[in-house]
């Protein structure tokens, strides 16, 4: 197994390919399935790693794929070393790296070190063991409270809903920040700090290049008694000293892992799923004492609105300047709704809600999805990121102009949020987690031969790779025709703003003359002379006018 992609020259240029590089999120339950038993498998990925390439982007990056019994779609990890069973096997895993490797594509695996699953070697270790044990202390166990403990030690709620401590046989409880599946290690324990090192080598030898990190700012916690209530706690400053959130103590852990990162050639990456609450705080896990990146997520939850996006972008770009790493942009993921659905909904980011089989948008007007409205905001938002300084990462079906799925039963959903009333977006996360459309006709629109594990709709047919590979107007032909443009639109990485006159159109040059103008509005925005310059479009321009809710991307002269 190679240590790095093969015929790379070591440079600074390649230890820093992560800076503005394309990364297209697996999910690979439901990306491809070899075997037909309707769950994505690696030897699925490595079917289609054409398919990577010719869209052009720079790295993959796969949810887990560890052994995990799915309580939370993966990321409730039996053996944070092996590959699950059901989706392939360690060689699987190599063959998929050595395939994509040599197609110039990056490898980046997710790290859950919040939590393990309750099926991990150590969680029933700690079961058996008992009160007091070594085993317990991998984990959070406290005794309860009330005359006879049966109390939970404090009213605390999980992030997927329901209360934030389980009880065990013997009485004592155990703490999980997210499912019941889910519970948290305990970060003072030296056993566990040593285990994760070990996990980051194992992967990093065989070749990965960088890890995304799961939850990264939730590990430390300051447990001591007495403990907050669940209303003293929301009162607490997230500034480094909050019991439980993005703990200044956290970063400690982030050093040692560097030096792992740093032990190789070029050095492994990072970056970090840190949902904190200024862009002070998120530079300390991007800094290069860290983890290198962070994700920057204010576009999740940003309107389709150009002062907003504006704004975002320049304190985005400046805090990158903060910490010295690059700007992450990403419009959707495997935890939120769709971009082109959000985008579809009254207002135009919709926290949306199924009445009967239709899309409504939570506290907004009850107006229906408009898929096309959607899409088309989609592509204008999607070609003004890929235009800017940093890395973008794309969610899996994005390039196909997918919408969020809605018809999905109860008894069909997987989500545990779902099912425990978290408030993500009211129908939890599964309707953008089903499984991919590669062809219009066949079984699981050619995801795999034995149906698939979510339910696809009717309307994926539309969205199928070869449906849309062949269309030049398609979403996936823009995609394409973006990635490849962007290396020459990539160059240093700073942007200019310029002038437009209007409130709702941004338009900003890179260092090297090349330009892009969005226009956010529904008027159409006045190109001029501008307009022969025009390489790329999210929507097609026609003469000197850049419609309402486009963007163009403008090259200078050769
Ligand atoms: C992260 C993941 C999400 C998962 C949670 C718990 O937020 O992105 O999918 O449910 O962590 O591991
Ligand atoms: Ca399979």
């Amino acid at each position: 197994m190679t240590d790095t992609v093969p015929d790379q020259k070591h440079t600074d240029e390649v230890a820093a390919w992560w800076r503005q590089a394309v990364v297209y999120q697996i999910y690979p339950r439901s990306f491809a399935d070899a075997n037909g038993d309707g769950i994505g498998d690696l030897p699925g990925i490595l079917s289609r790693v054409d398919y990577l390439a010719e869209l052009g982007i720079d790295a993959v990056w796969l949810s887990p794929f560890y052994p995990s019994a799915l309580a939370d779609g993966g990321y409730d990890v039996d053996d944070y070393r092996d590959v699950d069973p059901r989706l392939g096997t360690l060689d699987d895993f190599d063959a998929m790296v050595e395939a994509l490797h040599a197609r110039s594509i990056r490898v980046i695996v997710d790290i859950v070190p919040n939590h393990t699953s309750n099926r991990h070697e150590w969680f029933q270790e700690a079961l058996a063991a008992g009160r007091g044990s070594e085993a317990r202390d991998r984990y959070i166990f406290r005794e309860g409270t009330g005359p006879d403990g049966s109390q939970p030690p404090t009213d605390w709620v999980s992030v997927f809903g329901g209360p934030a401590w389980e009880r065990v046989d013997d009485g004592q409880w155990y703490f999980h920040n997210f499912a019941v599946e889910q519970p948290d290690l305990n970060w003072d324990n030296e056993e566990v700090r040593a285990d994760f090192l070990k996990t980051l080598r194992f992967w990093s030898d065989r070749g990965v290049d960088g890890f995304r990190i799961d939850v990264a700012h939730m590990l430390t916690k300051d447990l001591s008694d007495p403990l907050p209530s669940r209303a003293e706690l929301a009162l607490l400053p997230q500034d480094g000293s909050h019991p439980l959130i993005d703990r200044d103590d956290v970063h400690e852990i982030y050093a040692e892992w560097r030096q792992v990162f740093d032990s190789y050639d070029p050095p492994r990456t990072a970056v970090a799923e840190a949902w904190v609450s200024t862009p002070e705080r998120r530079a300390k896990y991007a800094s290069a004492e860290g983890l290198g990146q962070a994700f920057n997520f204010d576009l999740l939850v940003a309107d389709f609105d150009a002062v907003e996006f504006r704004r975002i972008i320049a304190d985005n770009l400046a805090q990158a300047t903060l910490s010295g790493s690059s700007t992450t942009w990403v419009l959707s993921n495997h935890d939120v709704t769709r971009h082109a659905t959000r985008y579809g909904l009254q207002p135009l980011n919709g926290r949306h809600v199924k009445q009967g089989t239709e899309w409504v948008a939570a506290g907004g007007p009850e107006e229906q999805l408009d898929r096309e409205g959607g899409l088309r905001r989609a592509r204008a938002t999607t070609l003004l990121l890929l235009g800017l300084p940093g890395s973008t990462y794309v969610y899996q079906g994005e390039e196909l102009g997918l919408h969020e799925v809605a018809d999905i039963t109860p008894a069909q959903r997987q989500d545990p949020a779902f099912f425990r009333g978290a408030e993500f977006d009211g129908l939890g996360r599964d309707g953008c987690r089903v499984p991919l459309p590669w062809t219009a006709d066949g079984s699981s629109f050619g995801f795999g031969s034995g149906g698939a594990h979510l339910p696809q709709p009717a309307w994926f047919a539309q969205h199928a790779v070869d449906v849309l590979a062949g269309d030049p107007s398609s979403t996936l032909s823009l995609y394409r025709d973006a990635l490849r443009l962007r290396h020459r639109l990539q160059t240093g990485e700073s942007l200019e703003w310029l002038k437009t006159d209007r409130v709702d159109v941004l338009r900003f040059a890179r260092p090297n003359g090349w330009q892009v103008v969005a226009n956010f509005g529904a008027e159409s925005f006045d190109l001029g002379a501008d307009a022969e310059h025009v390489v790329l479009a999210s929507t097609p321009v026609s003469g000197a006018a850049l419609p309402g809710e486009c963007t163009v991307w403008l090259a200078p002269d050769d």
